[in-house]
């Protein structure tokens, strides 16, 4: 259940065999290869040399390794560019062509790319597909990292007209969805729509929300034929794709995931720490520098597993300091065997490390692997030794992943809504979703992701903040949940071109809670009003909504400082109108799993749970010694009642 990146291309081929040799040494089991190997598998155009390929794929093999293939389009050749000019995306942003030097310089729009990229992964999938040592396959990697989803290219706007077109059926009917009425930018025929790219001021936000959902669907379209070639040519093999956190590519995942066995996700908890609390104060820093917040990793391994229902991959696990945040920290010792374990609790399939040796060339010298440059072994080595054996005694393939009593929808147009109008720069949709994740986590509870199409059934609370345009049969099934359900504030905003909808917020919610937001004002997070809830005190900040005095059915049981309704229910449903902190998040979430009979607890700062089978995990993200939440007399699997600091225990839990 562990595997490795490997790069054979990167290392003289002498290296191969003991390479090999010592992967399996050190208890791994699948390698990646491949995926940014287009200028060697293809060195001139339509010129194939597999030979290399066929040699490195051999040596792993016979050592008993099980390769993935990652298809190496993400990296187009120097050649291919030259010959398709226009295959490069322009940066919305700048109007500039994004050129060759780098990766991921291609269009999903561009026809030609997309037949270029088709055209090398049937070749990959004819030569490999059935392929003894070859288990399966990596589409791709990491799709519209580095800000690719969105291009302003020629290529780009015809697809885009032509998918308004599909759409809209007539310009007339997108003129009206869109508002084009306002500042007068009504359009006469599809062929005269712009991107919404390089305007005076702000585009329309229909415009945007349209253009957002073109390029979504250009990749998934691209994403799609790639998956079916390698399907027809490789059976029984799976195909995955390494996915990373949907609000850093602005694409739908669940779309996108679709059509795999199951989803990957590529884990780097240091790197992401540090973008994520880069403006916080270094006293909040500090302890989480070398071990990632404690909920980073958790929290999108929850969401990868939520798209796919499968046990997802880790196709990339950070093994010591990465080269692309803003500072790059050694993670404390014990972390890398720690997050690992942690990505097997959460229900990972398999754990792959980035990468096996850290390459001395190239945009990543800086980034560690398990081998330093020269053969030695790096730092994560021994952790890896450790862990190899205690995953073969857990064997988490045998632990099934039940389906958790809560369930938060992440939903990719409540994400575009909130880039799109901001209203509040601090307004931002993954940190109230994380916010309601980080708040069940510290009561100890196991949490699911579902997406606003997904099965409503088995959760007993279902959390939907920002759930923005919801479908009326959507809502339907919602109601019929049985589910305890907590919205807002700014669910049922909009319709599904972004205007208000008739009748106001929050739309087809109403079907749920009958209730009409009137008014909204956002505020600064440093000068919030004051939420009086449960006879407590907490802010209202950021976003807040007034709701007009309810019908007799609903109870308010939240209100602002000046008395106005912040809170009401109806029923099983919660509307919550306003954003607050993390004593709030966490006070209303114990009372909701009190009326559900769900066991919550108070874990200390630091400490964090999660069950897989039988089994409970706990992870000492601290610096501390922690006491494990266990019953006295509890038979432990892996360590004891005292957790050590970036330690780990797992017992058997009574069910
Ligand atoms: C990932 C990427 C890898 C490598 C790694 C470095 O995002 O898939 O190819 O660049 O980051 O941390």
């Amino acid at each position: 259940m562990l595997g490795v990146c490997y790069y054979p291309e990167h290392w003289p081929q002498e290296w191969w065999a003991s390479d090999a040799q010592r992967m399996r040494a050190l208890g791994l089991t699948y390698v990646r290869i491949g995926e940014f190997a287009w200028s060697r598998l293809e060195p001139e155009p339509g010129l194939y040399a597999f030979e290399w390929f066929d040699q490195a794929i051999e040596t792993l093999a016979a050592a008993g390794l099980k390769i993935v293939i990652g298809t190496p389009t993400a990296t187009p050749p120097k050649w291919l560019v030259d010959l398709f000019p226009e295959i490069l995306p322009v940066d919305p942003v700048t109007g500039r062509v994004r050129g060759f030097g780098s990766r991921r310089h291609y269009d999903f729009s561009s026809a030609d790319f997309r037949r270029e990229a088709l055209r090398i992964t049937t070749a990959l999938a004819d030569r490999y597909g059935r392929h003894p040592g070859i288990v399966g396959w990596q589409t791709d990697n990491e799709l519209c990292c580095h800000d690719t989803a969105l291009s302003a290219s020629p290529a780009a706007r015809t697809g885009f007209q032509a998918w308004c077109r599909a759409r809209y059926g007539t310009i007339g009917a997108l003129n009206a969805a869109w508002g084009n009425v306002f500042w007068s930018m009504e359009y006469r025929s599809f062929d005269e729509i712009e991107l919404p790219v390089g305007a005076v001021t702000e585009t329309s936000p229909s415009h945007r929300l349209a253009f957002r959902r073109y390029a979504s669907s250009a990749v998934t379209g691209f994403h799609d034929a790639m998956v079916a070639a390698i399907r027809a040519r490789a059976p029984g093999h799976f195909v995955t794709h390494n996915f990373i956190p949907m609000h850093e590519t602005g694409v739908d995942n669940h779309a996108l995931a679709a059509p795999l066995d199951f989803a990957s996700y590529d884990n780097y908890p240091l790197g992401r720490t540090d973008l994520l609390m880069a403006d916080r104060p270094a006293a909040e820093f500090l302890p989480v520098m070398r071990t990632g917040h404690p909920d980073m990793g958790a929290f999108f391994f929850d969401q990868t597993r939520g798209l796919s229902r499968q046990p997802f991959w880790v196709m990339e696990q950070q093994p010591g300091p990465v080269n692309w945040a803003n500072h790059n920290p050694r993670p404390a010792p014990g972390m890398v065997r720690l997050w690992s374990l942690e990505a097997f609790a959460h229900g990972a399939g398999c754990v792959s490390f980035f990468r096996w040796r850290q390459a001395p060339f190239g945009q990543e010298q800086m980034h560690a692997g398990l081998l330093r440059p020269d053969n030695s072994e790096a730092e994560a080595w021994p952790e890896i030794v450790a862990l190899a054996r205690e995953i073969a005694t857990l064997d988490p393939a045998t632990l099934p992943v039940r389906p958790a009593r809560i369930a938060i929808m992440v939903d990719v147009e409540g994400q575009w809504l909130g880039e799109i109008e901001r209203q509040a720069r601090s307004y931002d949709y993954t940190s109230v979703i994380f916010a309601y994740y980080q708040a069940a986590r510290a009561l100890g509870l196991d949490v699911d992701f579902i997406g606003p199409s997904d099965d409503y059934i088995g959760h007993d609370i279902i959390l939907a903040p920002g759930w923005v345009s919801p479908r009326p049969a959507d809502v339907e099934r919602l109601a019929a949940s049985g589910a305890l359900v907590v919205l807002g504030p700014r669910a049922g905003a909009k319709t599904p071109e972004f205007t208000l909808p008739d009748g106001l917020a929050p739309g087809p919610l109403r079907a749920l809670i009958p209730l009409r937001i009137t008014s909204v004002e956002t505020l600064r997070p440093d000068c919030p009003g004051i939420l009086h809830w449960n006879n407590a005190q907490f802010p209202a900040t950021i976003w807040r909504e007034y709701p007009e005095p309810p019908g007799p059915d609903i109870a308010v049981i939240g209100r602002y400082e000046d008395g106005a309704p912040a809170i009401l229910r109806h029923g099983d449903v919660i509307y919550v109108g306003t954003l607050s902190d993390p004593h709030f998040l966490r006070s209303q979430l114990e009372s909701l799993c009190a009326e559900r009979g769900i066991v919550t607890r108070h874990l200390p700062e630091g400490l964090r749970l999660r069950r897989r089978g039988a089994l409970c995990w706990a992870f000492n993200y601290s610096a501390a010694i922690q006491t494990a939440p266990a019953p006295a007399g509890t038979e432990f699997v892996l360590g004891g009642p005292e957790i050590p600091a970036r330690g780990v225990a797992i017992w058997r839990e009574e069910t």
